[in-house]
């Protein structure tokens, strides 16, 4: 018994080394490149930003033109379905209902552009320019990376595999234009049509990976809950002389509660916070550890002195299995030109925190809420105000999705990747799971140092080109593998 297992595999695996897999694609994917950028820089020129509603036409006029590309490369059903906020497109294409079916989710949407002033170039007009890190070349413009650079390379992908008719598995995609503003809608998209969107596996492309020598699979997410705080205290503007050391000043005090959130070992403070958070056996970090990480390359990326965060915990680590609680705007008086001697009525913030397994984000929010409440000192009132917010989610390592993504990295950069718990949050992930009972692979391209959210975002050709190289290999290995 043994001996034929043993004979069988060998038989296999020599017979994959023979196999010349995929190669009209790849050279399809080769011929076509310039075709295929072009693509996505018409893409870029439209700003579908999605939090801002004087951008709604330019959003509609994306998920319209990206609705064109999918009609043009060959996939059905292809439908622009409109929700309560910003299109879904969707399209497929079912070779043999016998098959296994891949969903490709990704977003059309993109953050807003400002501080615009930062830009080296207007971020809808994207340039091509080399960096350090893409001596090829990057693609300079909001959305790049995060997604549409990203998005892209899978309609490209199969755009060469079903013209060259070695499109190994049945392929849906659904492409929303609401990520960056939290996916309520596409929440009830995914509820309301799950026998549309029925599949064998979720394959995303919107995080990233370490290195370009050093490819990785994300394999967690991590949950969010975000809150907006505001802080009142006199009922008016007042003279900062006349009341200044009699009243709680509203900054003052947003400032010191702000403050008192975390203790000097940079724990969060807020009671029963960590009381859900899933800890990782020393083995697991072990694991993780294993993970190349240079601090110096790290802090010099980022023109740091040192980093900051919690006592115990690696870098990494407090990046990706720790949740963490961060100011992300704070504003309140006068922040004009000159000197304006004035205590204001009201003081705000907006504070995330970034949740990992198991914590469950309705329950920090509330948590918070109540924690912030009970630490306003008397001659203020405060106002807590929860936004939108996601659950974290991990993948496993061992599922065939997970392995058939590695033996596609295997063969497009020619070792394998790393498993790599990312920081970033994709709230769909575990909708994805609970909804439709369906794992996602997460196979993405970007490096940190892309700046997605941030001015000058890019995402480097190469990675673009590598992106669509690899796809096709993932859709051969998970149809072989599902066999
Ligand atoms: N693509 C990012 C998330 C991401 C980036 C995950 C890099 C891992 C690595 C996504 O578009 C995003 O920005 N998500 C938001 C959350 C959302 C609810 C606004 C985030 O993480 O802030
Ligand atoms: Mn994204
Ligand atoms: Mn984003």
């Amino acid at each position: 018994m043994l001996i034929s297992i043993i004979h069988h595999s060998q038989k296999s695996s020599i017979l994959q080394a023979k196999k010349t897999i995929m190669i009209h694609t790849q050279k399809y994917i080769s011929e076509n490149k310039e075709l295929f950028l072009n693509g996505l820089l018409s893409l870029l020129r439209i700003p579908s930003v999605s939090a801002d509603s004087s951008y709604n036409e330019d959003v509609a006029k994306c998920a319209e033109l990206l609705s064109k590309d999918l009609i043009k490369i060959g996939l059905d059903r292809v439908e622009i379905c409109q929700t309560h906020g910003h299109p879904i497109v969707y399209g497929e294409k079912i070779i043999d209902p016998k098959l296994p079916t891949v969903l490709v989710y990704g977003h059309y949407d993109v953050q807003p552009a400002d501080p615009i002033d930062l830009w080296t170039s207007p971020p809808f007009e994207p340039v091509i320019k080399k960096t350090d890190l893409h001596p090829m070349g990057a693609i300079f413009a909001r959305g790049a990376c995060d997604d549409k650079g990203q998005m892209y390379m899978h309609v490209k992908a199969v755009e060469a595999m079903l013209a060259k008719k070695e499109l190994p598995c049945n392929v849906k995609f659904m492409i929303e234009g609401e990520e960056e503003v939290g996916s309520e809608n596409l929440a009830v998209f995914v509820m309301n049509e799950k026998k549309r969107l029925a599949a064998d596996i979720i394959l995303v492309s919107d995080t990233g990976m370490l290195a370009n020598d050093v490819p990785s699979i994300t394999t967690g997410l991590r949950g969010l809950s975000y809150v907006e705080v505001e802080v009142t205290g006199p009922n008016r503007d007042l003279h900062s002389g006349l009341y200044g050391g009699c009243v709680a000043n509203p900054i003052n005090v947003l400032c010191k509660m702000i403050e008192s959130l975390q203790d000097s070992d940079k724990k969060i403070t807020i009671p029963g916070f960590y009381d859900d958070v899933a800890m990782l056996s020393t083995g697991e970090r072990a694991e993780m550890a294993k993970a190349p990480f240079s601090h110096d390359a790290y802090c010099g990326a980022l023109d740091i002195e040192d980093t900051y965060g919690e006592v115990d915990y690696s870098t990494p680590e407090r990046g990706s299995i720790r949740p963490s609680l961060d100011v992300n705007g704070i504003w309140g008086g006068y922040t004009g030109e000159g000197a304006k001697t004035v205590i204001a009525s009201k003081a705000y913030a907006k504070i995330s925190m970034r949740l990992v397994p198991n914590q469950d984000p309705h329950k920090i929010t509330e948590l918070f809420s109540s924690h912030f409440n009970s630490i306003a000192p008397k001659g203020v009132t405060v106002k807590v105000t929860p936004h939108h917010g996601g659950e974290p989610a991990v993948t496993p390592v061992d599922s065939i999705g997970y392995l058939a993504a590695s033996d596609a990295y295997e063969k497009s950069f020619g070792v394998k990747p790393i498993p790599v718990r990312s920081g970033g949050s994709i709230p769909i992930v575990a909708m994805f799971e609970k909804e439709l009972g369906l794992k996602t692979v997460l196979m993405g391209f970007g490096l940190d140092s892309d700046a997605i959210h941030s001015p000058n975002e890019h995402y480097g050709l190469f990675n673009f080109y590598k992106g669509i190289e690899t796809i096709p290999y993932f859709f051969e290995a998970f149809a072989k593998r599902m066999k």
